[in-house]
């Protein structure tokens, strides 16, 4: 058998824990094509998450819950073939693991299969603890996701802060203990208080990554879209804007119209 090695050092659930062992912080932004996700992984992402806000950014739904299994894989596999370093994660989508672990397993399965990802991350705790222990023993490494979970958006009613309230900030935390006993490589912390976040990072060894949990998680992740401001309506507190690809986008297709419109382009130059 012949075994290709690859001259660039992959990201593995390993490194990941050596990073927190270490304090070095992880790196996470979401990508969902192949263009965005080689640009990502070639600016040293460690890990690229396929998540379910494809959904909204990539297509226009108002909440997550609609993107479908063929639709993950489909963006998972186009992010799979760009990705040379990054560790790849994937989102099983709203309704296609809660309440069936047999269902789960087989989500979790056609996600690996067919996009070829490394992982998959799932949301909730102990109320998805059967299919997160199942596809754990199948050897799919899973990455859990708690507080604003956006799949139970109509149970929360609002994308605010969650777990406020000491009985939600308990339950969160038994939650993360529990995902860590299942064997999860690391969670997702979705807008809860900072103090929480850091208590949750202090009593859990795998890795706690952040998105609107402040700084003393192990990593940070943002959705691709709203940190370069191609997405201009979404702003909340937590999200620092990188670029603002979305006016650089517009003034550039504002240019090549009126360039067509003037008979500008294309110049002798530019023709055969
Ligand atoms: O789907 C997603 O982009 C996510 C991140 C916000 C963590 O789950």
């Amino acid at each position: 058998m012949s075994i290709h090695k690859s001259e660039i050092k992959k990201i593995t659930t390993h490194q990941l824990q050596a990073m927190k062992d270490r304090g070095e912080k992880i790196s996470m932004l979401t990508a969902y094509d192949y263009s965005m996700a080689s640009l990502v992984d070639e600016a040293g992402i460690d890990i690229i998450l396929v998540g379910d806000s494809a959904s909204n950014v990539m297509a226009g739904h108002e909440t997550t819950l609609p993107i479908t299994l063929d639709q993950m894989i489909y963006h998972a596999s186009s992010v799979v073939r760009a990705v040379k370093r990054a560790f790849v994660a994937v989102d099983i989508p709203f309704g296609s693991y809660q309440g069936n672990s047999s269902e789960a397993l087989r989500s979790a399965i056609r996600i690996m299969k067919e996009s070829g990802a490394h992982s998959v991350k799932m949301e909730g705790g102990a109320e998805i603890k059967e299919s997160v222990t199942r596809i754990l023993s199948a050897g799919v490494p899973v990455m859990g996701h708690l507080g604003l979970t956006p799949q139970s958006i109509y149970k929360f009613g609002t994308y605010s802060v969650r777990a406020k309230e000491e009985e939600e900030a308990d339950k969160l935390i038994e939650d993360a203990k529990l995902l860590e006993a299942c064997g999860c490589y690391a969670i997702v912390l979705e807008k809860i208080p900072a103090e929480l976040a850091k208590r949750v990072s202090e009593e859990i060894n795998i890795p706690t990554i952040g998105i609107g949990a402040g700084p003393h998680v192990d990593g940070q992740v943002l959705v691709i879209h709203d940190m370069l401001g191609i997405t201009t309506e979404f702003k909340p507190r937590f999200l620092r804007q990188y670029a603002d690809l979305g006016t650089t986008i517009k003034d550039a297709v504002t240019n090549y119209v009126k360039d067509v419109k003037a008979k500008d382009f294309p110049n002798d130059k530019e023709s055969y």
